[in-house]
């Protein structure tokens, strides 16, 4: 179904976001493997994070509450059992990835698959290093979901580069580690959210390559109580909403600001925005806070290499930002975004065609350039909900506004998208 958006004169108010999809995953990851009962509050409410919650309840994890609070009955070491079924992360590259290392390492046969979109993504990320490790898993030519976890006896600890920063290879590979007595060590060069080693307690160490983490039996979760700060990168579509809006001024509380993801504040500010920090705290090792943002003219900043890991989730609406801001908008060396929930440099060059610009694509990038020519246009989600959520905003900020195709999929991350819209709106 399409929506439609009208222009938006002002921002104005307080928001307060469902939980950090990422957290969210892992907190209920943790949860179901440590042996007893752990608390999770104000979890993501995105489907993705169901997805997972469906795959550990197939594994034999009780859950019991809402978003608000969730009480998981976790299993403790090797006490999932076997699925009478494939269990299905659905659209949600985290839940497919992270449950891998954990069903690799498992007594019992079982097979992940996917929704349609997913199962074109690439696994051999995790195929790689978990084959190392010893694992036995049967898949297709072309190494997509699904995979078929058989137990194996030769599982083995590794000391593993990461050929590209990713968080889901990285904490799959660490989540394999908690089943072995010695320690499985990863090598990332350029720094991806690290989650996983706060909410674990991973130790880790910097190398003359890069930082070193390790894991074990010994880093095996116990109960917890979660809280799980709002998602930034759900916050970030507001954030350039307010920058690019006059007379706005947006509060949105207690957002996760754990450093590994704040890179789309730091550019922003880089870029002119006003954007202040206020109420720091930290719960269970992750920080967050409240973000102030105010109306603010902006102009365009190189993006450097070493940050793409870090923003990586918001160099969409960071575009958006770039559009408005004075001289042209370029991204290069962030070809990651080729496998995500889709093609987003081919989704955004698509979309941003459709406005008259100028693109110029890039096999790891876009640049964008020229005038806004199409008012009303009628723009493309893809099936991804960061890129339907990126036009959603953009069509508010044009004259006439504009429409979306196959808007519901923001419920991948964030149900409540419109509403929130709605009361920020003046
Ligand atoms: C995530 C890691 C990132 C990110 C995704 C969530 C995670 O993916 O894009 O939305 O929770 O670990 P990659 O690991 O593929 O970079």
């Amino acid at each position: 179904m399409s929506e439609s958006f009208n222009k938006i004169n002002r921002v104005y108010g307080t928001l307060e976001l469902p939980g950090d999809k990422s957290i969210s995953h892992r907190a209920i990851m943790f949860s179901s493997l440590a042996k007893g009962k752990s608390t999770i509050k104000n979890l993501s409410d995105g489907h993705d994070v169901y997805s997972t919650i469906r795959c550990f309840k197939s594994l034999g994890v009780e859950t019991q509450g809402d978003e608000k609070s969730l009480y998981v009955n976790g299993m403790g070491l090797f006490g999932l059992n076997k699925p009478s079924s494939e269990l299905n992360g659905e659209n949600s590259g985290t839940t497919a990835r992270l449950i891998s290392g954990i069903l690799a390492m498992q007594k019992f046969e079982s097979i992940i698959t996917g929704d349609k979109f997913l199962s074109k993504r690439p696994m051999k990320r995790i195929i790689a290093p978990l084959q190392k490790m010893g694992a036995n898993i049967k898949y297709s030519k072309n190494m997509n979901l699904p995979l078929t976890f058989i137990p194996s006896d030769g599982l083995h600890s590794i000391q593993y580069e990461l050929p590209e920063a990713s968080a889901q290879v990285k904490s799959c590979i660490l989540l394999a580690g908690l089943h072995l007595d010695d320690v499985t060590s990863i090598i990332e060069k350029e720094q991806s959210r690290d989650h996983t080693e706060r909410m674990l307690n991973l130790n880790s160490k910097k190398t003359d390559i890069g930082i070193e983490i390790f894991s074990s039996k010994e880093n095996y979760p116990e109960p917890a109580e979660y809280f799980v700060p709002s998602d930034l990168s759900t916050a970030s579509f507001f954030i350039v909403l307010t920058l690019l809006t006059p007379n706005s001024e947006l509060r949105i509380k207690n957002v996760s600001l754990n450093k590994t993801r704040t890179g789309v504040l730091n550019i922003l500010k880089l870029m002119g925005a006003s954007i202040e920090v206020e109420n720091e705290f930290e719960a269970v090792h992750e920080p967050y806070g409240d973000v102030l943002v105010k109306s603010s003219k902006l102009k365009n900043v190189k993006i450097p290499t070493e940050i793409i890991p870090n923003i990586i989730d918001e160099i969409s609406i960071l575009s958006v930002a770039g559009l408005f801001a004075e001289g042209d908008f370029e991204i290069r060396n962030a070809k990651e975004l080729r496998v995500k929930e889709s093609d987003r440099i081919n989704s955004l060059c698509y979309n941003y065609a459709q406005i008259g610009l100028n693109v110029e694509e890039y096999e790891d990038g876009f640049s964008l350039k020229g005038e806004i020519k199409n008012n009303y246009p009628f723009f493309e989600s893809f099936n991804d909900h960061r890129i339907a959520m990126t036009f959603g905003i953009l069509s508010s900020l044009l004259k006439d506004g504009g429409k979306v195709n196959n808007f519901t999929c923001v419920g991948i991350s964030n149900p409540f998208f419109l509403k929130q819209l709605k009361t920020i709106a003046r």
